[in-house]
């Protein structure tokens, strides 16, 4: 396996194309839109080199991972990968037509993984011809620096696929969890009813947001309070896992993101940030 096409350049395809870079494979990342592209590109470098900076990477690795990353518009530039990594917008009927496209344009043995954080891979596989080499490879955010990557074998995905899937995770430097095919897999199952009930509780007043941060941080030692994590993974990413796993939204959380307060991205959340 040498070549590795990565579809959509947002936070996770970006992240995802960074570590393979980095883990020596070229890599083709994909995206309609070239303005993300340039943005994806520059965050990578800027991953890089901070990690350089703390020597997590040497600069040779560092310069030999952006020669790696090469960026395209155009869906044919992915037909040389040997492996493939799907991360574009949380829509299912969108994933299903990447999927069906890739199916028909990359070789016949070629697995196909998607980074859905909770769409079934089962359904993904079954718009392709190859529902035996599709697979679920769920990233956390930040991908460079995020060790786990929980790996989801749709109903009709065969050991082979599997066992390579789970050798190029170990390549890419993270550890491989396998779980069942089952709304919201294993983190995001346990994750999101956590992190609603972050917001039930700001939305009941039991405490300030900073308090709730602060009580989760320092009682249970999260790295980062729930609403501040809220905030990174996104309020609509949220609330569209929680739809999945047919789970009840605060109302809270469906009002910011209908105001369009979806976190980090759009410079406010629970929190304001510079962008
Ligand atoms: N590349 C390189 N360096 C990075 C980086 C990246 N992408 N992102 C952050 N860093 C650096 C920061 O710049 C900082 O560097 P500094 O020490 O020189 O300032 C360093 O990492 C540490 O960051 P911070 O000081 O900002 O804060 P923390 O010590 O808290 O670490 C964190 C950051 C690793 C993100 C930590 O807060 C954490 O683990 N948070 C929880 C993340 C988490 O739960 N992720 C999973 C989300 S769920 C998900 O992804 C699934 C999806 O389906 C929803």
């Amino acid at each position: 396996m040498k070549t590795i096409g990565v579809i959509g350049s947002g936070i996770m395809g970006s992240g995802i194309a960074q570590v393979c870079a980095t883990a020596g494979f070229k890599v083709w990342l994909y995206d309609v839109a070239q303005e993300q592209l340039k943005k994806a590109h520059a965050s990578v470098q800027s991953s890089l080199e901070k990690l350089a900076s703390k020597g997590k990477l040497t600069t040779a690795q560092r310069d030999q991972a952006i020669r790696n990353l090469n960026i395209t518009t155009q869906f044919s530039d992915l037909k040389e990968s040997d492996f493939c990594i799907e991360a574009a917008t949380e829509k299912k009927e969108l994933k299903k037509k990447i999927f069906k496209n890739l199916d028909s344009l990359v070789k016949a043995e070629v697995i196909l993984a998607s980074n859905t954080s909770s769409i079934p891979i089962t359904e993904i596989a079954a718009a392709t011809k190859r529902p035996d080499k599709i697979i679920g490879m769920h990233f956390m955010n930040p991908v460079p620096l995020m060790e786990c990557v929980e790996i989801i074998r749709a109903k009709t995905t065969s050991d082979a696929t599997h066992k390579t899937t789970l050798e190029l995770t170990k390549k890419l430097g993270k550890t491989p969890v396998t779980v069942k095919d089952a709304p919201g897999f294993v983190i995001n199952r346990i994750l999101a009813p956590m992190l609603n009930e972050a917001v039930n509780c700001l939305e009941e007043g039991l405490a300030t947001k900073e308090d709730i941060d602060l009580a989760m941080k320092i009682g249970c030692n999260f790295p980062m309070g729930p609403l501040s994590l809220a905030d990174f993974v996104g309020l609509d990413t949220c609330l569209y896992i929680l739809e999945v796993m047919g789970r009840k939204p605060s109302e809270l959380l469906k009002k910011m993101v209908a105001e369009g307060k979806l976190g980090r991205k759009t410079g406010e959340g629970f929190y304001k940030y510079g962008i």
